[in-house]
């Protein structure tokens, strides 16, 4: 059967009436992030649910404009997900809505950019506008409750905002929490019945108590602060490149819309200024992530080294600089989690290696951005060759020749039928 048929079979499967779960069984609620790559399938396939998918996320949304990275939607008819919606206890914040159950974090904001996709297909006008006073709200929430000093950059609490679960990224900061501190917490992981090998596929039950206690600690402060030496505190590259390119949306369709902008555009030129400060890399041409509480960038080269191309921060030249490396490792699928020469690779183990298709998409769409269409064009193929080849997985081995097998994790998963359509859909000259 052709990709492109095959990929809207799994958008069909996994919709279920106003949202699309990432995954069957895996993921059987709606994922914040998840749903906006899925909008943006469904613009090649059913628009209509594009805009009903971005409302249901947004009825989970908080009073005071957080969005939640879970929504649990029929929690009770779901059992198979852990930490599941009584442990998050959402309702523990009077900010939270009172008839639906949510996580309390939160996860990249790729809503602006969906949003204006959105608007670009000529869907209607009047929910592009309710949803665009939710966006902005939402990004209001950030810059209120989450921006490090006046820098226009925001801060994550916890690595699950990221993403980017397991990146090495997180490893350092997730270090200083210490076995004691962990003893009281029981396991009840139901993500390693899901999927296949998940011993050497999933993160490890130590990793996954320390994710536990961040989380313990964040429901403590109701999930609107965090103690003085609270030990996840990090300026996250992807985070905020996705937040600049939304910002910068908001404020194209703000005026389309006429809305109110001005602090937008503020708060876009304090970002992009100090944004070099934080993350670049200047001799390894990569941009890393700023630790708050160590003081330091973690630098391990990740494939969110390369998301700033997204946001379109690096100069053309830096971008050229950034991509040659990856040009000249034939073996290496772009763009791995974790390169195969980081401290902490793992070619099989979820963001410490395999290959995601929403990071080679964003970095595909930025590369189109910098009118580098055969570098884009090179992106393209071969995430789509790689889903071909070995199926609609969650994440693939980044080795071209290995042996072991490929795809891993979640089947039919939604963002990677989602942005292959629309790849597939998409020339880039
Ligand atoms: C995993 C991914 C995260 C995604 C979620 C649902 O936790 O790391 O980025 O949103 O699954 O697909």
């Amino acid at each position: 059967m052709e990709l492109a048929h095959q990929c809207i079979q799994v958008l069909d499967k996994n919709w279920k009436g106003r949202f699309t779960i990432p995954s069957p069984r895996l993921y059987p609620f709606q994922w914040n992030w998840d749903s906006g790559f899925i909008a943006l399938g469904n613009l090649h396939h059913k628009p209509e649910r594009a805009l009903t998918e971005m409302e249901a996320l947004f009825s989970g949304q908080w009073k005071n404009g957080f969005l939640p990275h879970i929504i649990f939607h029929n929690a009770e008819k779901y059992s198979s997900y852990f930490p599941s919606a009584d442990y998050w206890n959402s309702g523990v914040s009077e900010e939270a809505p009172a008839d639906l159950k949510t996580s309390g974090i939160t996860q990249p904001p790729v809503h602006g950019f969906i949003l204006e996709e959105l608007f670009k297909a000529g869907l209607d006008i009047q929910r592009i506008s309710e949803l665009f006073n939710k966006v902005s709200s939402y990004h209001q929430w950030l810059y209120q409750y989450r921006e490090y000093e006046s820098t226009g950059l925001v801060a994550i609490w916890h690595n699950w905002e990221s993403g980017m679960d397991n990146s090495p990224w997180w490893d350092i900061p997730l270090e200083r929490i210490t076995l004691d501190e962990l003893e009281y917490i029981q396991l009840e992981r139901k993500d390693v019945h899901e999927v296949k090998e998940s011993e050497s596929t999933r993160p490890k039950d130590l990793d996954y108590k320390r994710y536990l206690y961040l989380v313990d600690t964040l429901r403590e402060h109701k999930y609107s602060g965090i103690p003085d030496d609270f030990p996840f505190q990090i300026l996250d590259p992807v985070f905020n490149s996705i937040l600049l390119a939304s910002t910068e949306s908001l404020i194209r369709l703000g005026k389309v819309l006429n809305k109110d902008t001005d602090w937008l555009s503020q708060k876009l030129n304090q970002g992009t200024e100090s944004f070099d400060v934080y993350f670049l890399d200047d001799e390894q041409d990569l941009y890393f992530p700023y630790d708050l509480v160590g003081r330091e960038q973690l630098k391990q080269p990740c494939s969110g080294s390369y998301i700033p191309i997204f946001a379109g921060i690096p100069s053309l030249a830096r971008v050229q600089r950034m991509l040659k490396p990856n040009r000249e490792q034939t073996q290496i699928r772009p763009f791995p989690s974790c390169h195969p020469e980081g401290v902490g690779f793992e070619q099989k183990n979820y963001w410490r290696g395999p290959v995601w298709v929403n990071m080679n998409w964003l970095i595909w769409k930025g590369l189109l951005n910098y009118h580098l269409s055969g570098e884009a064009e090179l992106v393209k193929n071969q995430t789509i060759g790689m889903v071909k080849e070995y199926g609609i997985f969650e994440y693939f081995n980044p080795f071209t020749d290995n042996q072991s097998g490929t795809g891993y994790g979640g089947a039919d998963f939604s963002w990677t039928a989602a942005l292959v359509l629309d790849m597939i859909n998409k020339t880039t000259s």
